[in-house]
C-alpha cells in the first residue's frame, strides 16, 4: 500500500443510518494495518459512533468535513486513498466531495440510486477524474452492485465460452425483504421535487441511456421503457411487475456496457422487473405489489400525502431495525440469451435487508477493494460503475463474504 497517504479509507457520513453501519462492518472486517478514519460534520457525534465500534476501531482517526465546505472536502480527499459517502441526499450534498476527490486522484464510492446525480457527477468530473486517474463509483449497494456484477458475470462467462454478444438480458428479482431509511426517503423525494419543476430533468430521468458516456453512439432498440405494471411473460413463464429500483440500475448496467466499448453487445437489451412465479395467486399479488409501489411514490410526490406519510415512515438518521435487517435477503435472477442463441442465468443472493445489511457488505468490501485490490482492478478512471470500475475483484470479495454471485449456462 503506498503510503502517499495518512489513511486508506475513510467513511464519510458515519454518523448517519447507513454510514454507521458501513463503519461497523469495517470495524469486523477490514484486515489489520488497513488505516481506517471516520468523517462527518461533528467530531462529537463522531467519537460516538467510534465508541459502539469495538476495540478495532477505538483509535480511528476522526476528520471534520462539511459538505457545504469545499476546503474540508479538499482535505478529506486529500488525506485518503478511499474516501466512501454515505452522505445523502447525494444531489444536494454530494457533488462537491466528488469534485475534490477527482481532483485529488483519490478513489470515491457511494450509495447514490439518484440518476441525476450520477449525471452530474458524469458531467462535471468524469474528464477530470480521468486525468488525475480517480475511480469515483457511484451505486455500490443493492442499487447497483446486484445488477451491474450479475450481467458482468453473464458476460463473462458468455465470453469464457465464446458463445457470442448478450441480447435480451432480464434481470428478476425473485424474493425481498427489507426496510427503508429516511435517508433513502429524503433522497428518493428530492429526484421526484427535481423532476416535477424541470422538463428538462424529468426527460433525464425517462431516459433508458440517462448515463451513457456517448449518448448519440447508443444504438436504437427500439422501445426499452421500465415496465410499468402486471404482465405474464411467456419467455420466463412467470407473472412481472415493477421493481423499484429499474430506473437507477437500467442505466448503471447500460453505461458499464458503453464504458467497456459495448462489450456486452449492441443488441443488448435490458430490464429489471419483480417476479412473482406463475401459481394462481400470482397475478393479484403483482397487482397488489405494483399498485402499492405506484400509491407510495404518488403519495410522497405532494405535499400534504407527503406529510401524512412522513408521520408513519423514517425520519434521517433512522431506518430498520436490528431484526429487520438481521432477517431481511434478496435473491435475484438474471436470464439473457446470446447472439449464439446461448442461454445463461446469472444467480445473486444474499442474506440480510437488502438496502442496509447486505449493502454495508457491499459498500464495504467495494471500500477495500479499491484500496487493497488495485493491482486486479481494470485500468480505467473516471466516473465509473461497480462493474467497471472493480468487476470480478468485487465479486470474488463479495463471495467470501458470503454473497451468492453465480452463473451457468441454461440447456433445455
Ligand atoms: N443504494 C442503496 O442501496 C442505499 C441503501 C441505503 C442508503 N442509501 C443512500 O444513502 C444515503 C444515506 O442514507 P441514510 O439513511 O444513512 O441517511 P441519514 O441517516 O440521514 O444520514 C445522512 C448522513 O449525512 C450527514 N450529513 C448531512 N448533511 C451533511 C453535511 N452538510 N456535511 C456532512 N455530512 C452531512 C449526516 O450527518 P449528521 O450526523 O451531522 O447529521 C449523516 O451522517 C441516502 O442518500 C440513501 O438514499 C442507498
Amino acid at each position: 500500500m503506498s503510503g502517499d497517504r495518512e489513511l486508506d479509507v475513510v467513511v464519510f457520513g458515519a454518523t448517519g443510518f447507513v454510514g454507521r453501519l458501513v463503519a461497523g462492518y469495517l470495524a469486523g472486517h477490514a484486515p489489520g494495518g488497513v488505516r481506517v478514519g471516520l468523517a462527518g460534520r461533528s467530531q462529537q457525534r463522531l467519537a460516538d459512533v467510534r465508541a459502539g465500534l469495538g476495540a478495532a476501531a477505538s483509535a480511528w482517526p476522526l476528520l471534520a468535513a462539511d459538505s457545504a465546505d469545499p476546503p474540508s472536502l479538499a482535505a478529506l480527499a486529500r488525506a485518503a486513498r478511499v474516501v466512501v459517502s454515505t452522505v445523502g441526499p447525494y444531489r444536494a450534498q454530494g457533488l462537491a466531495l466528488v469534485q475534490a476527490c477527482a481532483t485529488a486522484g483519490t478513489d470515491y464510492a457511494d450509495l447514490t440510486g439518484e440518476v441525476l446525480f450520477i449525471r452530474d457527477s458524469i458531467d462535471h468530473c468524469h474528464d477530470l477524474a480521468a486525468r488525475s486517474g480517480a475511480r469515483i463509483v457511484h451505486g455500490c449497494g443493492f442499487d447497483s452492485v446486484p445488477s451491474d456484477l450479475g450481467v458482468l458475470l453473464l458476460h463473462l462467462a458468455a465470453r469464457a465460452d465464446d458463445a457470442g454478444d448478450l441480447q435480451d438480458t432480464v434481470l428478476v428479482v425473485t424474493a425481498l425483504r427489507g426496510g427503508i431509511s429516511g435517508g433513502t426517503l429524503a433522497s428518493l423525494m428530492g429526484q421526484q421535487d427535481e423532476v416535477r419543476v424541470s422538463a428538462v430533468r424529468r426527460q433525464m430521468v425517462a431516459d433508458p441511456y440517462a448515463l451513457s458516456p456517448h449518448r448519440a453512439a447508443e444504438p436504437d432498440l427500439g422501445d426499452e421503457r421500465d415496465l410499468d405494471w402486471v404482465r405474464y411473460d411467456g419467455g420466463l413463464g412467470m407473472w412481472l411487475g415493477p421493481f423499484a429500483m429499474a430506473g437507477v440500475n437500467t442505466r448503471v448496467v447500460r453505461r458499464s456496457n458503453a464504458l467497456q466499448g459495448w462489450a456486452y453487445g449492441r443488441r443488448f437489451r435490458y430490464r429489471e422487473v419483480a417476479g412473482f412465479g406463475a401459481g394462481p395467486a400470482a397475478p393479484l399479488l403483482a397487482a397488489m405489489t405494483g399498485a402499492g409501489l405506484k400509491a407510495t411514490l404518488a403519495g410522497l410526490e405532494f405535499g400534504p400525502s407527503r406529510a401524512l406519510l412522513g408521520r408513519l415512515l423514517p425520519a434521517p438518521g433512522q431506518g430498520p431495525g436490528e431484526k429487520t435487517r438481521r432477517t431481511g435477503y434478496f435473491r435475484i435472477q438474471v436470464h439473457t440469451r446470446t447472439s449464439a442463441g446461448v442461454r445463461y442465468l446469472a444467480a445473486v443472493e444474499a442474506q440480510g435487508d437488502p438496502g442496509y445489511a447486505a449493502t454495508s457488505v457491499m459498500l464495504g468490501e467495494a471500500a477495500l477493494c479499491l484500496a487493497l485490490d488495485r493491482d486486479q482492478l481494470p485500468g480505467r478512471a473516471g466516473v465509473l460503475t461497480p462493474a467497471t470500475a472493480m468487476g470480478a475483484a468485487l465479486a470474488d470479495r463479495l463471495r467470501a463474504a458470503g454473497h451468492t454471485l453465480a452463473t451457468r449456462q441454461v440447456t433445455q
